[in-house]
């Protein structure tokens, strides 16, 4: 038999899969590591967590699988994405903790730049709008806050690096100091165009070149992981952001195939082959995962609060124990009851981008209940998801191409098959939900599996995806339209904070 393991490094938590080469999970292991918030609207991660959580879940993966690493074929890994680490090259001692992509911290740094009239030379070159979400304003911080940093980064004695560069360094005992194309598309100072670090962003943002990573394609030979880690020497073969890791485990290697990942906030993707475009519906356009060749995009929007939506029902309502119940409890009740539930809890994300704006709940009467508001909730993540899918196919149509036929869905909530079918009545599209649905640390794999000759190329991975279940569309396309109305309307009525 032959293995493959993925490192992947998330927000909450560092996990390790064990996959076999029909990309089957054999072992999984994962830890959390704690969060750091220093202020109000700042997230930090400690970086030694990072790297030792992660070290220790693939010691853990690969003793619950009973395999030695000498059995591994290669190694992938995926990472949470813009989180932003600087590091000293001699030492190897970080100079601050992880800047993490939902830290805000660099947004008065965004809002000059917006000032100076700068928004459409970033978007061209790097395919971003100007926010403090991704990695360049964080970086820029640590250069101007950290005591002593600018210095010695002028005297070239740091590196700079996303999760992903700096779990590389560490398993390679410093020798290698490189990310990905995808990774390095979410910094502000990449240009996606021609693939290398953009003079006028680093000039812009004060960043010394010196500080930047090689970028590789996703699947490259991008170092060898030492003997002392796992007990044999790995080849990392494979480099992914989490989201493109993800498109890439779900097969969507041509323009129009789109996923969505069911997490914390959701993340949907939609190929768009060889051709960078701009969105006119307020998404991004990012460089996707892939093995070398011309470059390929994808436009990407986010929801802030998809399954964070139930733990607000456990942990704030206080209307179930555990997450798993929300099923049951929205599915007591016939339907929502005319409520609408907009979790702008955090502002809402693309297509609406209003960061300032806080949730609301509509529709409320006397025979409501915790079960409506429930059913309201789970409706919210699909509602959201509705909106980013409209805006993808909208900018596919207005650049010529068709909408989006059906959607493949992944991530943690994707298993709540009550939210799976009001979402395909929404869309009024297949959703489709994958055998393997960790296809983000399969993505990883893949890149690695692939480089390292274990598979022939995409068509071969193509056919390893398999349905576990299509969710097909009953609602009538007039019923789903004013569902989104009534959703739109909710929208409309929350209030800035
Ligand atoms: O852009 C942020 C994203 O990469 C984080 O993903 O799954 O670690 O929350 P996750």
């Amino acid at each position: 038999m032959t293995y493959l393991l993925a490192l992947d490094q998330g927000t909450s938590s560092s996990r390790s899969i064990v996959f076999d080469r029909e990309g089957r999970v054999v072992t999984m292991a994962q830890r959390e590591f704690p969060q750091i918030y220093p202020q109000p609207g700042w997230v930090e991660h400690n970086p030694m967590d990072l790297w030792q959580t992660q070290l220790a879940t693939a010691r853990e993966a690969l003793k619950q699988a009973g395999l030695r690493a000498d059995q591994i074929h290669a190694v992938g890994i995926t990472n949470q994405r813009e989180t932003t680490l600087v590091w000293n090259r001699k030492t190897g001692e970080p100079v601050y903790n992880a800047i993490v992509w939902q830290d805000r911290r660099a947004e008065n740094t965004c809002a000059a730049l917006r000032e100076q009239g700068l928004s459409d030379t970033v978007l061209q070159k790097t395919g971003l709008r100007i926010d403090a979400y991704f990695s360049g304003t964080k970086l820029k911080w640590i250069l101007d806050h950290v005591p002593g940093v600018r210095a010695q980064a002028e005297r070239g004695e740091l590196a700079f690096g996303t999760v992903d560069s700096w779990l590389i360094w560490q398993l390679t005992g410093g020798a290698r100091h490189v990310t990905d194309i995808t990774n390095a598309s979410r910094t502000m100072l990449f240009n996606v165009h021609t693939r290398r670090w953009d003079d006028e962003m680093l000039t812009l943002l004060g960043v010394p070149a010196s500080l930047m990573p090689e970028a590789l394609p996703s699947s490259a030979h991008f170092g060898q992981m030492g003997a002392e880690w796992l007990g044999a020497p790995l080849e990392i073969a494979g480099v992914g952001g989490d989201q493109q890791s993800a498109l890439f485990g779900q097969a969507c290697f041509h323009a129009g195939m789109a996923k969505n990942t069911y997490g914390t906030g959701c993340f949907m993707l939609m190929h768009t082959g060889e051709r960078f475009q701009v969105s006119q519906n307020g998404l991004i356009t990012t460089a996707t995962a892939q093995p070398p060749g011309k470059p390929q995009y994808a436009l990407e929007g986010s929801v802030f609060i998809g399954g964070a939506v139930v733990q607000w029902l456990r942990d704030g309502l206080r209307a179930i124990e555990s997450s798993s119940e929300v099923q049951a409890l929205a599915e007591s009740v016939p339907d929502a009851g005319g409520v609408v539930l907009v979790p702008a809890f955090t502002g809402l994300g693309a297509p609406y981008w209003q960061p300032d704006t806080r949730g609301t709940i509509t529709g409320l009467t006397r025979g409501t209940t915790m079960a409506h508001i429930a059913r309201a909730a789970l409706e919210s993540i699909a509602f959201q998801s509705a909106a980013l899918l409209d805006a993808m196919s909208r900018d596919a149509v207005a650049a010529g191409g068709v909408p989006v036929s059906e959607l493949r869905v992944d991530g943690g909530a994707c298993v709540n098959d009550l939210l799976m079918q009001f979402q395909a009545d929404l869309l009024g599209i297949p959703v489709v939900r994958p055998a393997v649905i960790e296809t983000t640390a399969l993505g990883a794999a893949y890149l690695a599996g692939l480089h390292t000759g274990l598979y022939a190329g995409l068509e071969e991975l193509s056919n390893q995806w398999k349905a576990e279940r299509t969710f097909h569309p009953t609602l009538s396309r007039e019923r789903a339209a004013e569902k989104m109305a009534q959703w739109e309307h909710a929208v409309r009525q929350t209030v800035a904070a």
